[in-house]
């Protein structure tokens, strides 16, 4: 985790490092700290909390200069506060450090650091880095970096400046970092959104890649110091696409936007009644899939599992990530591993795509960061093209999944030699015009949020296709109210959350039409028989669940396929209302970051 933004060049750097901070601060916002050199001195300032803090303590501050490097936290290692904030020095100031991942070994080297007489003032695994580089420093800031490194375990995104060069060394393994090309200057950045305001060019850096940058220059190297030549990429999206256009959170603004991200998502995908993916895979030959993810994108996968098994009938694994990488898989040649990812940098999500390589498996990438580390190692994918998703919890990147997954599974179908059903695809093409009817007017989820925003426990209930929706409904309302809320299987209920069930513990149930409807009201006759109170999204006017509901939240009826799509409209909605009425910023919920790219 963690943000990073770098400036060489002949503008004051202050407003563009806490400009390129609040573009970052979905990485981290615990603390934040910048460096700006001016002439042969380095001034350090920290602060901890959100970047608007530091903002208020640089207030009327002069800080001249031309080089600078700022950073903004999400604590891995020792509690947010100003001692523990980036940037970080060697023992004389002369060396700034910021650093996004985790150094493995920061405890060997820092022992043998302090033997060397080093003396640390952080509780960090970072502060290591401007001690190892001071270590080896002779008058050269690449060449000592390069050293340092080689001591190094773990992920790095790591940028370094010394009071008497005029330049910024930059290096990462495992850790996203990108160079910004200007007019006669540079920036280094831990992603696109700060740097965009600057210029729309950019490098990305590959792991094991160094790059030195100066006032309009930029070099790169790998870790033994040999030249590597790297392409400019254009950056197409705007930086409006990144602004809150007038909501009051990012969060609102992207449930809102879902219609034109489903739009990109289904993009150019259906075409003259076929399904058109560029992907490097042969999908006679597979035998299994294997889906691969974390948070909501999982369930995206369990979502997406269900479609490639009925669609294509190939059996599909679901995996949290994180459990994937470090229990030896049973990975075959034969299988396809689909790594579904928004950012494109969940440290878990890469593991296991490089687990599943390292078995000779196929991997795909399901994708919405274009030129993240996940879209570059795999072979190919799906990118969602939904545009920057800024709020923490994510909203639109799960539709677009959920849209993404659907339209694998329709072509493994296709070339497969299966025929496709019309009626679908002509739905599918059709739903972002439908979710823009849907989002305009629905207002239900607001209003039943207004009653239920003191509840302390909610319990979310769906079958099927619609059982993931659930799960994902209440992680959204955890995530960012605080509130309790689990998701459960709706039949699976009775063997256990029954229990909890009172006047106390309302219960969202989905209720849409599905071949086990009929299932799904009995569940909720279950609750209702326990006197809890119940929530339905229903589809259609069904006197008997109506009945059985104390308020309904209303969703237009759609092919069952489509419905977990349509369905978590109204619980984003529900979990932002919550979040808002109880006064919690919802872009920014307690201890959480949009990008884990730590383990
Ligand atoms: C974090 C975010 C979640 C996200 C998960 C996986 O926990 O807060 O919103 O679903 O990471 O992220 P990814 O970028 O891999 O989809």
């Amino acid at each position: 985790m963690c943000g990073i933004i770098g400036y060489i060049g002949p503008r004051d750097p202050l407003p563009i490092l806490i400009d390129g901070l609040k573009k970052l601060e979905y990485r981290g916002y615990d603390s934040a700290g910048l460096c700006v050199k001016n002439g042969g001195a380095l001034h350090v300032v920290k602060k901890r909390g959100a970047i608007s803090d530091l903002e208020s303590e640089l207030r009327g501050r002069d800080m001249p200069g031309h080089v600078g490097i700022a950073h903004t936290r999400w604590a891995t290692h020792g509690e947010p506060n100003e001692t523990n904030a980036h940037p970080h020095l060697n023992g004389d100031g002369a060396i700034a450090v910021v650093h996004n991942g985790i150094i493995e070994n920061y405890y060997a080297l820092r022992e043998w650091l302090t033997r060397e007489g080093c003396v640390f003032r952080s509780q960090t695994d970072s502060e290591v880095l401007p001690h190892l580089i001071g270590h080896f420093y002779e008058g050269d800031l690449e060449r000592a970096l390069l050293h340092a490194l080689q001591f190094v375990e773990g992920a790095f995104g790591v940028v370094a400046v010394h009071k008497d060069e005029n330049r910024i060394v930059a290096a990462r393994r495992g850790s996203p970092l990108i160079l910004g090309v200007g007019e006669d200057e540079m920036f280094a950045a831990s992603d696109v959104p700060a740097v965009l305001d600057n210029t729309r060019k950019v490098v990305y850096l590959h792991d094991n890649e160094v790059a030195v940058i100066t006032a309009g220059r930029y070099a790169i190297t790998n870790l033994e110091g040999a030249p590597i030549d790297k392409q400019i990429h254009e950056i197409q999206w705007t930086v409006d696409q990144i602004e809150k256009k007038g909501f009051k959170h990012f969060m609102l603004k992207e449930i809102a936007e879902q219609p034109e991200s489903l739009r990109n998502t289904l993009r150019g995908r259906i075409k003259a009644g076929r399904i058109k993916l560029n992907l490097d895979v042969d999908p006679l030959a597979i035998e299994r899939v294997i889906i691969t993810a974390c948070g909501t994108s999982w369930h995206a996968g369990l979502i997406g599992k269900q479609f490639i098994e009925s669609l294509t009938r190939i059996p599909v694994e679901v995996d949290y990530a994180s459990e994937f990488r470090y229990r030896d898989p049973i990975v075959r040649p034969t299988d396809l591993v689909v790594a579904i990812s928004q950012s494109g940098e969940t440290a878990d999500t890469l593991a296991s795509v490089r687990e599943a390589q390292s078995k000779n498996a196929k991997v795909i990438g399901v994708v919405n960061v274009v030129g993240s580390t996940i879209s570059r190692e795999v072979a190919s994918g799906i990118y969602l093209h939904c545009g920057p998703e800024i709020g923490v919890a994510s909203t639109k990147a799960f539709t677009s999944q959920v849209a993404a997954m659907l339209l694998l599974a329709l072509f493994l179908r296709q070339e497969r030699g299966l025929a496709l059903d019309a009626g679908l695809l002509e739905s599918l093409a059709a739903l972002p015009a439908l979710a823009e009817d849907y989002l305009g007017e629905a207002r239900d989820a607001f209003e039943i949020a207004e009653r239920f925003q003191f509840a302390h426990n909610f319990l979310y209930l769906g079958r099927g296709l619609n059982y993931p929706v659930a799960l994902e409904g209440a992680l959204k309302l955890k995530e960012i109210s605080y509130i309790h809320a689990e998701g459960y299987p709706a039949a699976e209920m009775k063997h256990g959350p029954i229990a909890l069930i009172d006047h106390d513990m309302p219960v969202i149930f989905i209720a849409t039409r599905s071949q086990i409807f009929d299932k799904i009201v009995s569940n909720m006759q279950e609750v209702k028989a326990r006197k809890g109170r119940v929530i339905t999204v229903l589809d259609e006017d069904e006197p008997n669940v109506t009945a059985l509901s104390d308020y309904v939240i209303h969703v237009p009826r759609v092919r069952e396929e489509l419905s977990p799509i349509v369905n978590a409209l109204p619980l984003q909605q529900f979990a932002y209302a919550i979040a808002d009425l109880k006064g919690l910023n919802p872009d920014k919920p307690r201890n959480l970051a949009k990008s884990v790219t730590v383990e």
